[in-house]
């Protein structure tokens, strides 16, 4: 039985990859300092596979700790979700997120490396291209972020691309998320961010539980056709399939992979708000607003590596990401009163 140790374990996109995990006969570590995340996800996490992960509550630049992990689990990998991810924050708060985001990559590929585990998984995401001239996103296009946040994913792709170049046994992955939705089927494990959601699909939850009062649509004269904002979304699901063909990939393949994760499919802010109206029966009021700085009008994937290299391709449609977030939120509700 193979160990991974998993980062960030307990937030969003990680709690679905260690159910995962341990679904395909992995036994998991995580290490989480629950800055963004709650304990209760790990007791969901044995609900739903029958299974607790090991876990470490403290973080990744702490080497001790770190060193500890190591020395004390048999570690064949390292996927690594652990950072801060708000666009806007890292704006007004770089330094904060140069140091969690890069540094603490650093200190944990540093500890991997001299407790000779070849094995990295990454959380790149779509967000490195900024403006490459063109919507669709291939891997080998210009990489210009365009906030601090990108910065941060886009400096630990190339600490690991050059790592993997120096140290010829090191396996990575960088593999770059579009928009993830979504929920586990179970409605026990979702995204429920601290505080006021920055992202689309939270905040629509909430308002269908009565939480928000009204969505804002950033945005109603894009070049798209019907004026917002275009987006390759992604369930959740899917990602975390993704991440068990990376470890498979790597097995076979040293060296530094690079790949999209995306359906190739993009849907505007109208689109997901009529899909989830559908597929919840709850009303979505929302004012067209002025356009949120910083955001693109369209993008997607082009998911070609992804299928040739890795065998993946997302299964789940927009009604399934609608579906699955809203029994999340209707779960969350009932469990809160
Ligand atoms: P999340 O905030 O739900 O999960 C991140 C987890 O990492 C949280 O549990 C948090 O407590 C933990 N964490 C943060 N800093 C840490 C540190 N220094 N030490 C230990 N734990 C720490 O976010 P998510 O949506 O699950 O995203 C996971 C990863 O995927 C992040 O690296 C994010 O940048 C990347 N990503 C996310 C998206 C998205 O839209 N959700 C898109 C592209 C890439
Ligand atoms: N939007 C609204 N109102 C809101 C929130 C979002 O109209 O209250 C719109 C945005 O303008 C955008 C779309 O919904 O057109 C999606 O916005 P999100 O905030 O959900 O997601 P982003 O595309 O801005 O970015 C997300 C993550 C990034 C990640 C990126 C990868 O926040 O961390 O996807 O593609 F890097």
């Amino acid at each position: 039985m193979k160990t991974i140790l998993v980062t960030g374990g307990v937030g969003y996109i990680g709690s679905h990859t260690v159910v995962a995990l341990q679904e395909n006969g992995y036994k998991v570590v995580i290490l989480d300092n629950l800055c963004n995340s709650k304990a209760i996800t790990l007791s969901n996490i044995q609900k739903i596979s029958s299974q607790a992960p090991i876990f470490y509550q403290g973080d990744i630049r702490d080497r001790p700790m770190l060193r500890d992990i190591f020395k004390n689990h048999p570690i064949d990998g390292v996927i690594h979700f652990a950072g801060l991810k708000a666009v806007g924050e890292s704006q007004s708060e770089p330094l904060k997120y140069y140091d969690n985001n890069v540094v603490g990559s650093i200190t944990l590929l540093e500890e991997m490396i001299k407790a000779k585990v070849d094995t990295f998984v990454f959380s790149s995401s779509a967000t490195v291209y900024g403006e490459p001239g063109a919507t669709q996103y291939q891997e080998g296009m210009p990489t210009t972020p365009i906030n601090v946040y990108g910065r941060t994913k886009l400096m630990v792709e190339e600490i690991l691309r050059d790592g993997a170049k120096a140290n010829p046994g090191l396996r990575v992955a960088c593999l770059r998320y579009f928009n993830p939705v979504g929920a586990h089927l179970s409605g026990l494990i979702g995204e429920n961010p601290v505080g006021t959601p920055n992202n689309l699909m939270p905040y629509i939850g909430q308002i269908a539980l009565g939480i928000l009062p009204k969505l804002k649509v950033f945005g109603s004269d894009y070049p798209t056709p019907d004026g917002t904002g275009l987006r390759d979304y992604i369930h959740v699901h899917d990602l975390a399939q993704g991440h068990l063909l990376a470890l498979q990939y790597l097995e076979d393949h040293p060296g530094a992979l690079t790949v999209n994760l995306g359906t190739g499919k993009p849907y505007s802010v109208l689109e997901m708000i009529s899909a989830f109206e559908k597929v919840s029966g709850k009303s979505i009021p929302y004012d067209l607003v002025e356009r949120r700085s910083g955001d693109l009008a369209e993008y997607y994937a082009n998911s070609d590596l992804a299928k040739t290299v890795l065998g993946w391709e997302a299964k789940h449609g927009i009604e399934r990401m609608c579906e699955d977030t809203w029994r999340f939120y209707r779960q969350l509700d009932s469990a809160q009163s």
